[in-house]
């Protein structure tokens, strides 16, 4: 059976913790979506456009996975394009409520839709794209948080 997950994320920017979970779902999946928020309500850091850019830098040598972005329901999306399994990393307990409400609320608005978690690498549980923002427009180090492909990149948008 060729099986098709979705990872979503606000990925803004991406980090090395969002590329361990991609890396290891395109090692246990046939192909990997990895799909950008698209949130009217919100405005991001890094545009759209910049978002998927940056993905598809860091995931470059990973041949199943591809890069798209989505307005709306998730579950919605997930049937629109016949996928039935999310894959998201929980870093730490505190991730776990909301990411198990999250697939509850998936679940209920379609059925068919299973959400798998992996447990996030020892190394990127402390991590989240706002620290790296923070650390980033500060001056800071990110080159232990973001992946060195697009480190310089991230770095110039960034500072202040
Ligand atoms: N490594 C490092 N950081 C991680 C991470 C990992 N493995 N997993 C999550 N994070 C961080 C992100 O960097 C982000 O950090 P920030 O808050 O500092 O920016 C934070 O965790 C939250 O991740 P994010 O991707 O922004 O959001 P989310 O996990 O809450 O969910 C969607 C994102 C897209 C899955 C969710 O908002 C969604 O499905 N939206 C569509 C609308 C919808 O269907 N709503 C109903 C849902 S039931």
């Amino acid at each position: 059976m060729n099986k098709t997950v979705i990872c979503p994320g606000s990925f803004d920017p991406v980090t090395l913790g969002h590329l361990d979970i991609i890396t290891r779902a395109a090692k246990m999946f046939d192909r990997v979506i990895v799909a950008v928020l698209v949130n009217s309500a919100k405005t991001p850091t890094f545009s759209t456009e910049e978002r998927i850019e940056l993905l598809r830098e860091a995931v470059g040598g990973l041949e199943n996975v591809e890069i798209v972005s989505f307005k709306g329901l998730l579950a919605e999306y997930c049937k629109k394009c016949g996928v039935g399994t999310i894959v998201k990393g929980l870093r730490a307990v505190s991730d776990f409520e909301y990411e198990f409400q999250m697939a509850l609320a998936n679940k209920k608005l379609n059925p068919e839709l299973e959400t798998v978690f992996l447990a996030a690498d020892a190394d990127s549980t402390f991590l989240s794209s706002s620290m790296v923002r923070e650390i980033a427009s500060m001056g800071g180090d990110i080159s232990n948080f973001v992946p060195a492909c697009v480190h310089d990149r991230i770095v110039e948008r960034l500072r202040k």
